[in-house]
């Protein structure tokens, strides 16, 4: 689907009309990758209505906002802006926007400035947009995926904590080789043959009444989401493993889902054409579905603070 546009994108502190939102072909990132990114969405809450002045909540935000710093300092990219100053950004920008639920995309880059690699000497910018974005993974009775081919970054190769726009080359293959083959999403597989993530998502399992899901070392992100689900299971009393897991667990688990900002919880139905369980959402996925989306959309008390409210005048239905 086609991306839908807003009225404006926050560029360096102010905020621009969309089209006007450009760069140079010799900016530095398009060469080399050179950007980190963040990823958020901001949700409706049904309690809002009726009162003329209708609220969203932003889920998450300072973390986001945090970890876009830590990608930031790995890369050695200084940011002109603080975590409180990006996130009273994305509130201004979805306020001037209007436009909820919407996803969130703010983005720092090495601009307009030296062409050899080292991109020190390249000015960095930031851009936040928000525009409207509904289902990333296909597949309403849940998804059919399959292992990839292609493994998910080395150690010491493209660091996996930081969110870098050059990690997608990777994700990219993973994705279309899944989507040319039938499939909704890959899973890819660390250098050593472990499970590591899907292409854009965190991944868990179940077997025996027990979570799983695989560690930070096994070349993940550290996604909100994910974090989020623990901590949900915990509360539901749902033992909890992170752990280094074999491949095979996939096709023997009794339940399996993705997390993340864009998959949100994402249930499993199939992995390489076997089904997981009886390919229904199991009720372990199901209890951490009602209690994440009870949250994200105001139908269950924010226990944890993890909406930013936001004020905009209309609320905008998204296309699934
Ligand atoms: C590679 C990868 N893994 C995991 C995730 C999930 O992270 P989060 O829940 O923070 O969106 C994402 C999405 O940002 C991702 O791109």
């Amino acid at each position: 689907m086609p991306l839908q546009t807003t009225a404006n994108i926050w560029h360096n502190g102010q905020l621009i009309p969309w089209e006007k939102a450009q760069i140079h072909v010799m900016s530095h990132v398009i060469h080399y990758g050179s950007s980190v990114f963040e990823g958020i969405r901001c949700y409706a809450q049904s309690s809002a209505g009726g009162s003329g002045n209708p609220t969203a909540g932003v889920f998450r935000l300072q973390e986001h906002m945090a970890r876009l710093a830590d990608s930031a300092k790995i890369y050695r990219m200084p940011l002109p802006y603080t975590v409180d100053q990006l996130s009273t950004a994305v509130v201004d920008v979805i306020e001037a926007n209007g436009v909820t639920p919407c996803y969130i995309r703010p983005i720092a880059f090495r601009g307009y400035g030296e062409i050899g690699v080292n991109p020190l000497t390249s000015p960095v910018e930031i851009y936040i947009a928000n525009f409207p974005w509904g289902k990333y993974v296909p597949g309403n009775e849940g998804a059919d995926v399959c292992v990839s081919s292609w493994s998910r970054l080395a150690p010491n190769t493209m660091p996996s904590l930081a969110k870098a726009g050059a990690n997608y080359m990777n994700s990219q293959l993973i994705r279309m080789e899944a989507e040319i083959n039938g499939y909704s999403e890959g899973i890819a597989l660390d250098v050593n043959g472990y499970l590591s993530e899907g292409s854009g998502e965190n991944l868990f399992l179940v077997r025996g009444g027990v979570l799983y899901t695989t560690p930070l070392a096994n070349s993940v992100l550290n996604g909100i989401t994910r974090n989020s689900v623990i901590t949900l299971a915990k509360q539901l009393g749902i033992e909890v493993v992170e752990q280094t897991l074999p491949r095979e667990l996939l096709y023997i688990c009794d339940e399996a889902f993705f997390t993340g900002t864009a998959a949100e919880v994402t249930h499993l139905r199939s992995v390489d054409r076997i089904l997981v369980g009886d390919g229904t959402m199991g009720p372990i996925t199901t209890a951490l579905h009602e209690e994440f989306f009870g949250i994200v959309n105001g139908l269950k008390p924010d226990r944890h603070n993890w909406l930013t409210p936001v004020k905009v005048k209309t609320l905008e239905p998204v296309e699934a």
